[in-house]
């Protein structure tokens, strides 16, 4: 049953406290003029809001460790947040979004040069913020292993660039880039949780693999949402995905039907916007979005076999609330 109450009250943290620990991220940054437009920008992007899925998985996955820790795994928690916080203003960036959060991205309020740099420092305050020798010691998260992440976010989004119209992309290439450029990171979130807290290697190789099928899931709820609604619910313009050329698992359902295959293969970047709307229709109107809602369901369903692992642990039952509500990720945006 899925329940009302948010997320973080259903696992018992608070909001507040998750955004505090953002914000004191940069408060602490003694070199950075707290009276910056680059301040005021990432003061921005936190009041903004977002759900703090990232934070929220770091801290369960840091339950499956030694409590103790918790201060330890609050920082990985800030460390995950930012670096997703400096891929959405990355990403609006590279997509031409003007909406965020359902506020102006970062760049339509400053310009593009200034969103890349906020982006680029975020990254960077927070691994240095994050660099506690407590953490280090404890081989939380080698510098290596972090550097590996940002750069599969990196390719995940580069491989989207380059996909760009390509009607002829594969599932597996779909499934590849959807890893690198979401899943991965929550995957990482729920380890790197377990990894601060002292937890066992296999925990955390148990608990990334669930937050990866999660991570699969959301990406593709996120591309259903493209089709499904309305502008002011998703924060993002309606149908904005296909308008670009992103092949979305949507569309990549959509061209197995040869006359909707026949449609879709005439876009291209410069089409005609009664084109694309024609097209928008013809895919809400399929089965693709059926399809698409199926599969989505698949990888939900593989997370909660890799809970199970978890079966007799106490805080078994906050990995079930995580998949109950990515297995309703399927609608507007909180
Ligand atoms: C948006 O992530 C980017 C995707 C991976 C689809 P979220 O939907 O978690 O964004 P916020 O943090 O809640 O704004
Ligand atoms: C997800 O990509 C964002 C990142 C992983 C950086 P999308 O382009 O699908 O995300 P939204 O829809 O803009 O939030
Ligand atoms: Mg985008
Ligand atoms: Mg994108």
């Amino acid at each position: 049953m899925l329940s009302k109450q948010p997320l973080y009250e259903q696992l018992h943290l608070s909001l507040e406290e998750i955004n505090e620990m953002l914000l004191n991220i940069i408060r602490s940054d003694q070199e950075l003029d707290h009276t910056s437009e680059l301040y005021y920008s990432i003061e921005r992007m936190i009041a903004a809001g977002g759900k703090r899925l990232r934070p929220i998985m770091t801290l369960i996955g840091g339950r499956f460790g030694n409590p103790e820790r918790i201060h330890l795994v609050w920082k990985a928690a800030g460390l995950l947040e930012y670096m997703h916080m400096a891929s959405l203003v990355h990403d609006d960036v590279i997509d031409e979004s003007e909406l965020r959060r359902g506020e102006q991205a970062l760049h339509a309020v400053t310009d593009i040069e200034t969103a890349v740099h906020a982006g680029n420092y975020m990254i960077a305050r927070a691994l240095e913020w994050c660099s506690d020798e407590e953490l280090l010691e404890e081989d939380f998260f080698t510098g290596a292993e972090l550097a590996a992440l940002i750069t599969e976010l990196c390719v995940g989004e580069y491989n989207q660039l380059q996909h760009r119209f390509d009607f002829d992309m594969t599932f597996e290439q779909y499934l590849e880039k959807t890893k690198r450029k979401t899943a991965l990171l929550m995957g990482a979130c729920m380890s790197a949780g377990a990894k601060a807290a002292g937890a066992a290697e296999e925990v955390a190789q148990k608990l990334y693999e669930f937050g990866e099928s999660l991570g699969i899931a959301f990406q593709i709820y996120d591309d259903l949402l493209d089709f499904t609604s309305k502008s002011e619910e998703i924060g993002k313009p309606a149908g904005a995905d296909l308008r670009s050329g992103q092949l979305t698992l949507p569309v990549l359902y959509a061209l197995d039907d040869e006359k909707q295959a026949v449609v879709l293969r005439e876009l291209h970047e410069a089409s005609q916007e009664e084109d694309f709307a024609i097209a928008v229709q013809m895919i809400e109107q399929s089965d693709a979005l059926e399809r698409s809602r199926q599969t989505a369901q698949q990888y939900v369903e593989q997370a909660e076999h890799c809970a199970s692992y978890f079966a007799d642990h106490p805080h078994y039952c906050d990995l079930q609330v995580l998949v109950q509500y990515f297995a309703h990720a399927a609608k507007p945006k909180q």
